[in-house]
Parts: C-alpha cells; sequence; structure tokens
C-alpha cells in the first residue's frame, strides 16, 4: 500500500475528495501527511477533521526553498511517505524534493496542459476563448507544469459560462480523475 502525502495551499476540495476516497474504499493508499503552505488555509481543518497529521509552514521563516524543503523531507521519511500527491500546492518543487522523490511526485492542474500552465488556469481559459479546457495529471519535474502528463479529461466551456461555473465543472472532473489515476498508476507501477 502506498504511503502518501499530499501538498496543498488553499481550500483543499480535492484534498477532500482523495480522504473521502481512501475512506470509502476506492482509493488503495494510506495518506500519512498534509504539507501546506499556507497556516490559515482552509485545507487544514480538513486533515484535523479527518485525524490526518499536518506539516504547515510559512516560506518565509526559512532562509530559502532548499531550507523548508529539507524541513519537509525531514516530516515526509517520519511519516515513512513514499509518494507526494499535489492537490493545489501553489508553489514550484524544488532540487531537494526532486532528488529524493523524483518520478514519484504527481499534480494536478485545471487545464489541458501544456496550454494554460501556472496561476489561474481557469481564467486563463475564459479569456482565451477557447471552447474546450480540462483537467490534466502529470508527474512533477523542476518546470511549471511541465512534466509528463499521465492523463487528461476534456471539459467544454458553454456560451455563458461564468468562472463560477467553469470552476465548477472542472472540480467536479478532478475530484474522480485524481483518484481514478492514482489507482491506475498505484497498479500499474507498483507505487
Ligand atoms: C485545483 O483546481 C487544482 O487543479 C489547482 O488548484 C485548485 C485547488 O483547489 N491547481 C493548480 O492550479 C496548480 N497549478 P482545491 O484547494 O479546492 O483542491
Amino acid at each position: 500500500m502506498r504511503q502518501i502525502a499530499i501538498f496543498a495551499s488553499g481550500s483543499g476540495s480535492n484534498f477532500q475528495a482523495l480522504v473521502d476516497a481512501v475512506q470509502g474504499g476506492t482509493l488503495k493508499a494510506n495518506i500519512r501527511l498534509l504539507v501546506c503552505d499556507q497556516p490559515g488555509a482552509f485545507v487544514i481543518q480538513r486533515a484535523q477533521s479527518a485525524g490526518i497529521p499536518v506539516f504547515a509552514f510559512r516560506a518565509k521563516d526559512y532562509e530559502d526553498k532548499q531550507a523548508f524543503e529539507r524541513e519537509i523531507l525531514h516530516q515526509l521519511e517520519l511519516e515513512g511517505v513514499d509518494f507526494i500527491v499535489l492537490a493545489g500546492y501553489m508553489r514550484l518543487v524544488g532540487h531537494t524534493l526532486l532528488e529524493s522523490f523524483g518520478g514519484r511526485i504527481v499534480n494536478i492542474h485545471p487545464s489541458l496542459l501544456p496550454a494554460f500552465p501556472g496561476k489561474d488556469a481557469i481564467g486563463q481559459a475564459l479569456e482565451a476563448g477557447v471552447k474546450i479546457t480540462g483537467v490534466t495529471v502529470h508527474y512533477v519535474d523542476a518546470g511549471m507544469d511541465t512534466g509528463e502528463i499521465i492523463e487528461q479529461e476534456i471539459v467544454r466551456i458553454s456560451t455563458g459560462e461564468t468562472r463560477d461555473s467553469l470552476q465548477e465543472k472542472i472540480q467536479h472532473v478532478e475530484h474522480y480523475l485524481y483518484r481514478t489515476t492514482l489507482n491506475h498508476l498505484f497498479l500499474t507501477t507498483g507505487y
């Protein structure tokens, strides 16, 4: 069974979907730790309600990325984590984590990469006027949403679509796509 850490920065609806999937037996993994870079984020309350340990930190309390990633690594080791799942973690992963977990870090992104990487992918898609966007699950490398794509699903943008309605459609897809993709990955790669 995979021992995973979930990294998140905000509301944590994807975190919650993964917790629910583990509890419901549809995701075969143990969630050992939430790592959060925003100590006030709602995702922390979600973890506490689910009884999942939290490591929350502020980047500015550390000298640099290497320093806080070393601390994260230490926490991951303490919890026996062997796989990292980014779920709305709004920070580039640095070489300290990549060197230890290379090939064992995945991310979910609210667009069909390589379109609309980085922040506010939903706003970028609306601004561009495209009729199709979607969700991507991909491996994490040193770039901004540039790692190898594992799975994608299309979301259509309707006439009159608002930011809120599109976000709702995308998050609905994210919540099952992450679970099914991780299950498949764990089964087929031995992770
Ligand atoms: C999700 O839509 C996720 O795809 C996105 O942040 C949101 C977090 O929502 N991630 C990125 O944009 C990464 N570049 P949540 O906190 O409700 O799970």
